[in-house]
């Protein structure tokens, strides 16, 4: 199978448009050897024709565009993008389906109970779209189990309840539900090779490890280096852990868990602009190197 990574910042993207921390700084002035970063999303196909698209980013116009492998083919109107699977609804993963409104068919969104009903709700852009091409909505498991989406052929999704948060216009905000968000394996059926995607990994609990150990390939949450990086960076003072993100560095950090496992190809996406790993000649990114571990970037291709 084939993963295409769309964008592989967090939200705000690199740089950041109000931001002036060290990164976005050095970025701008052509003074750091780095990349910039769209917001977070990926696309996943088994024939390079269907694509799943992993969340919708503020950004998926340009990140489509340059991505000719969705680009219509017949007709009029086309898409290669044939339903779209969402693991939280936050605005980096979510706000793209406004962007997606000029859809000849309702958009088949796969995402929990607790996403439809922030998107019906707090941030009503499903209701939004019935006024455009509307929306099929389809539940996703959160204990695990598997699901298939029509007309994607030899892929098949198990998703599970991740411990987070809810976004701040959520009904549920300060009350954490099941469902707030989600990772996903998935499996090539015809080969039995499998990804796990989860940019939001606040804890490695039991199954997520379980999840990590069964597959081939990991894109998992790089958004932070350390616990306190947005208090360091003088932008705010929420921990990592506090706003869903374990980070990378320090004990029962992302490096530990991913040292853990010894066979999957290991690669961080969701990247904060503030984190260190973006300068690739910084002492943080040859830490992650050392342990193996790749960071994503746009356009980035990846076959499993
Ligand atoms: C997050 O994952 O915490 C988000 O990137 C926050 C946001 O989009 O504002
Ligand atoms: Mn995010
Ligand atoms: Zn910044």
């Amino acid at each position: 199978m084939k993963i295409r990574v769309l964008g592989a910042g967090a939200g705000g993207g690199f740089p950041q448009w109000n931001c002036n921390c060290l990164n976005c700084r050095r970025i701008r002035r052509g003074e750091m050897r780095g990349r910039t970063r769209t917001q977070s999303s990926i696309a996943v196909s088994s024939d390079e024709r269907h694509w799943v698209l992993f969340n919708a980013s503020p950004d998926i116009r340009i990140q489509l565009e340059a991505f000719s492998a969705a680009h219509p083919r017949t007709g009029i109107r086309d898409s290669g993008i044939a339903a779209i699977i969402l693991i939280d609804s936050q605005i980096d993963h979510t706000t793209g389906l406004l962007m997606l409104r000029e859809s000849t068919v309702p958009l088949q969104i796969y995402c929990s109970e607790m996403v439809r009903a922030d998107l019906s709700s707090g941030f009503p852009i499903f209701c939004m779209l019935e006024h455009y091409c509307g929306i099929e909505h389809h539940p996703v498991p959160l204990d695990g189990s598997a699901f298939e989406i029509p007309g994607i052929g030899d892929l098949r999704f198990y998703s599970h309840a991740l411990k987070s948060k809810a976004p701040p216009y959520s009904p549920h905000r300060h009350d954490p539900h099941e469902g707030d968000n989600i990772g996903v394996v998935i499996e090539q059926i015809s080969t039995g090779r499998k990804v796990y995607y989860a940019p939001g990994l606040g804890e490695i609990e039991p199954h997520v490890e379980h999840a990590m150990m069964t597959a081939d390939c990991l894109l998992v949450d790089g958004t932070f280096w350390q616990e306190d990086e947005m208090g360091r960076a003088g932008i705010a003072h929420k921990l990592a852990r506090e706003m869903g993100h374990l980070p990378q560095s320090g004990p029962d950090g992302m490096i530990q868990a991913l040292d853990r496992l010894h066979d999957p190809r290991k690669i961080l996406i969701h990247i904060n602009n503030t984190n260190p790993i973006l300068d690739e000649d910084s002492p943080e990114r040859g830490e992650l190197a050392a342990h193996g571990i790749e960071v994503s970037y746009d356009g980035m291709e990846i076959t499993v």
